[in-house]
């Protein structure tokens, strides 16, 4: 598979740093809090025939299902992000199958009793029909009765009202880290949303610093990502032949109910 980058993930630079930056973001703002032992949970429940990890990204959980003794496969988009966790497997001793495809197409010689796509690999599917494509074609990788977990964040009227007045270049700042250079770097964003699409187009900005802070580099890297009303998503399950095993408001189990902004969907194929 030989793309040229679109989106962000694509990106080596982003790639290489995807780990060291995620983690203070998620110092700050958590949405995915608990989030490896939720799908340890599911994989001892439902992956005794195999479990892949689609959207793997540089392996957060499939580096810990093998830490825990589950051997996963791994497939990801972006041949960057599969770079970096095939590395990170290695280094910890894993032989795992780790290979780029894109979600809606790819084909596995074997099949999973279950699919889990983590920390909204999912919204990165940016039209319906996406989205689809990517349901059927995992639905045909799995198992009977196999299960597929994957979130959404539910749409919020007052973010979407913020973000559809944001141009593509309304930056605001939102982390510093430290690359993997050893360079001290910004990150700012700017996220605007246009409503008939369903899509929050974002620009994230990253701007390298020398040890006064003055900036010596700046890159600007795409993100795409596609919103999905809850109504949308359970009859886009029944369209493409799943049912819905559970619903939760968090990766910690709580209640669906009411607006909860990490929705998480646990889906069996009928
Ligand atoms: C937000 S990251 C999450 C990565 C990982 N699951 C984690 O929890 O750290 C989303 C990932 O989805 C991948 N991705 C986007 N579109 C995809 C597609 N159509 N098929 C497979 N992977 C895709 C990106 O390359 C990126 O690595």
């Amino acid at each position: 598979m030989n793309r040229t980058p679109q989106d962000l993930h694509d990106f080596e630079d982003v790639a290489e740093n995807y780990d060291l930056y995620l983690k203070v973001m998620y110092q700050n703002e958590d949405n995915h809090k608990g989030f490896q032992d939720f799908y340890l949970d599911l994989a001892r429940e439902y992956g005794k025939d195999g479990v892949i990890d689609i959207a793997c990204g540089t392996g957060a959980v499939l580096l810990y299902l093998a830490e825990h003794g589950i051997m996963a496969d791994g497939t990801d988009l972006s041949e960057s992000m599969c770079k970096v966790c095939a590395e990170k497997a290695c280094a910890s001793g894993f032989k795992l199958n780790i290979f780029p495809a894109n979600m809606t197409e790819f084909q596995s010689p074997k099949k999973y009793s279950l699919a889990i796509i983590a920390r909204s690999g999912f919204m990165h599917l940016t039209t319906p029909e996406l989205q689809r494509a990517a349901l059927l074609n995992i639905r045909k990788n799995l198992v009977k009765g196999g299960i597929l977990t994957l979130n959404t964040f539910d749409p919020h009227p007052v973010f979407q009202a913020q973000q559809m007045n944001t141009k593509d270049t309304d930056y605001s700042l939102r982390l510093e880290y430290v690359n993997r250079q050893g360079q001290r770097e910004k990150i700012y964003n700017a996220i605007s949303y246009d409503p008939y699409t369903q899509i929050m187009s974002g620009n994230w900005k990253f701007e390298t610093l020398d040890d006064s802070g003055n900036v010596i580099a700046e890159r600007v890297r795409p993100l795409k990502m596609r919103q999905t009303y809850r109504q949308e998503m359970l009859y886009l399950a029944e369209l493409c032949g799943f049912d819905v095993v559970n619903i939760y408001g968090g990766y910690n189990k709580e209640s669906a109910e009411g607006s909860a902004k990490n929705v998480i969907w646990v889906f069996r194929k009928t």
